[in-house]
């Protein structure tokens, strides 16, 4: 596993150069993979472009039958992935099991999908011709994925991706390499063709974009990540006016109207803001609430808040996580102070814990208003800030004043509002008395700049396809 999967082969990088990948929660080093160049990135790129076509050649059926194999011994070895993860990202070994069997679903969900990437037959314009609709997968695709969902993010790249004829080049996360790694064994294992899915791994991560996106050979860039990464690959894309998938940042607002059942909001901002210590895109960043509930809110929230327990992902009954790294704990800092300076107060929580820095304690601010930065900038991490508004207009247009637009979540039991609501959000996604949307079945991603496509559900394999337009005259 402490190789990368380059044309079939587990293969070092040529200088002879390796990285460590680090335990956040306790600092220690666990294993140490290639730190690849742009020679090796572009070595991986040609021997995805010769499996390709062969690839897209094998029947959708006998696609689909690997893909489920591939799902079974992801399913079957479950338990050592969470292992894996929790390892390499923090996350509870619980969680982490949790994140293994959703990227597992995305695989089982498009192992179906192969065998229905219909085609149309469409009403011609003269009585002598015929028109024909069929998709064909766009060819290579450079996958790049991120550290806080090392598993299921590239699954749900690269189930799509090869459903449908397409092969693969994926660059983890410099943090998390590992889980890919080891998705990288099981593929082999499930009889997936050398070349198909390689894995480059790099601390390099410019180098690998600009790589993949200057390559004539690589036809598509799926991206999870930063708003701001977004922007470089599509800039760099633009020459070649390669297909984009890009999954980016958020900043979601999740709203308690005076009608909705407060306990069920309590839970469901617990689990839209601290799944994964906050480390989510989806996570809810600015939670609304009306002025009439806003302190009976608070206190339950706070109580609730106060009984998470932070800890070593392998300690039992953990249920947060370190944040990844150091500059993670600053950016949370640095939200919490400045709400701190212009008037917030902390009901539970605030800092760092005191075992280990790295872990930070859930923490709910009061007083919180438009001004401060956590009201623009995503947190990413376990800071829950209330704000107060009297309106329901007043709340849709501070929810819609971000120029991201990924998830949103509201709380009421106004069967109007629901309605009005879920239709003034500007988001892709919106939950509604619920704090957890995510599914394979459901198509995530966003609007504004939140990102480009849909990935899951029925919609996610068009991501992956061309549609061509046959013209047939019957003379
Ligand atoms: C993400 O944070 O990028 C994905 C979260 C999810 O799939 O629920």
């Amino acid at each position: 596993m402490e190789k990368a999967l380059v044309a079939g082969q587990w293969t070092r990088a040529r200088s002879g150069a390796t990285f460590d990948v680090i335990d956040p929660a306790t600092g220690q080093k666990i294993a140490a993979v290639p730190d690849l160049g742009a020679d090796e990135v572009n070595l991986a790129i040609a021997a995805a472009y010769r499996a390709q076509k062969p690839w897209a050649k094998v029947t959708a059926k006998d696609r689909a039958s690997s893909l489920r194999t591939f799902y079974d011994l992801i399913v079957a070895n479950a338990d050592d992935l969470a292992i894996i993860l929790t390892a390499e990202m923090g996350k509870p070994l619980q969680e982490a099991k949790t994140e293994v069997l959703y990227g597992a679903a995305y695989v089982e969900w498009f192992a179906e999908q192969a065998k229905r990437i219909d085609g149309d037959v469409i009403p011609s314009y003269q009585l002598d011709k015929r028109i024909f609709v069929v998709k064909r997968p766009v060819g290579v695709v450079g996958a790049i994925t991120p550290w806080n969902f090392p598993s299921a993010m590239l699954a749900r790249k690269l189930a799509p991706a090869l459903a449908v004829g397409c092969s693969l080049v994926a660059k983890p996360a410099a943090q998390t390499p590992l889980s890919a790694l080891a998705l990288g064994v099981l593929a082999e294992r499930a009889g997936l063709p050398p070349g198909v899915f390689n894995i480059v791994t790099s601390t390099d991560a410019a180098m690998v974009g600009s790589t993949l996106c200057a390559s004539e050979l690589v036809k598509k860039i799926s991206f999870t990540g930063s708003t701001n990464v977004g922007r470089i690959l599509m800039r760099q894309g633009a020459d070649q006016i390669k297909k984009l998938s890009l999954e980016l940042g958020g900043n979601a607002p999740f709203i308690v109207f005076d009608d909705a059942d407060l306990e069920a909001a309590v839970e469901g901002a617990v689990a839209a803001k601290f799944r994964n210590a906050g480390q989510t895109c989806v996570s809810a960043n600015r939670i609304y609430v009306q002025s009439g509930i806003y302190d009976t809110f608070a206190e339950k929230f706070s109580r609730r808040v106060s009984r998470l327990r932070v800890g070593n992902g392998f300690a039992e009954g953990s249920e947060l996580g370190p944040l990844i790294d150091a500059n993670a704990v600053k950016k949370v800092n640095a939200h919490l102070e400045n709400a701190l300076s212009l008037g917030a107060r902390v009901t539970v929580g605030g800092e760092p814990n005191r075992a280990s820095e790295q872990f930070f304690l859930p923490t709910v601010l009061v007083n919180v208003t438009s001004e401060m930065t956590i009201a623009r900038e995503e947190t990413f991490g376990p800071l829950a800030p209330l704000f107060s508004f009297d309106t329901e207009e007043e709340v849709i247009a501070m929810a819609n004043d971000t120029e991201f637009g990924l998830a949103g979540y509201f709380y009421s039991r106004d069967l109007g509002r629901i309605f009005r609501v879920a239709e003034e959000l500007e988001t892709g996604m919106v939950g509604i008395n619920t704090g957890q949307i995510s599914s394979e079945m459901a198509p995530f991603g966003g609007i504004k700049q939140s990102g480009l496509g849909r990935e899951g559900s029925k919609y996610g394999a068009d991501d992956y396809l061309d549609i061509k337009y046959v013209c047939l005259s019957v003379g």
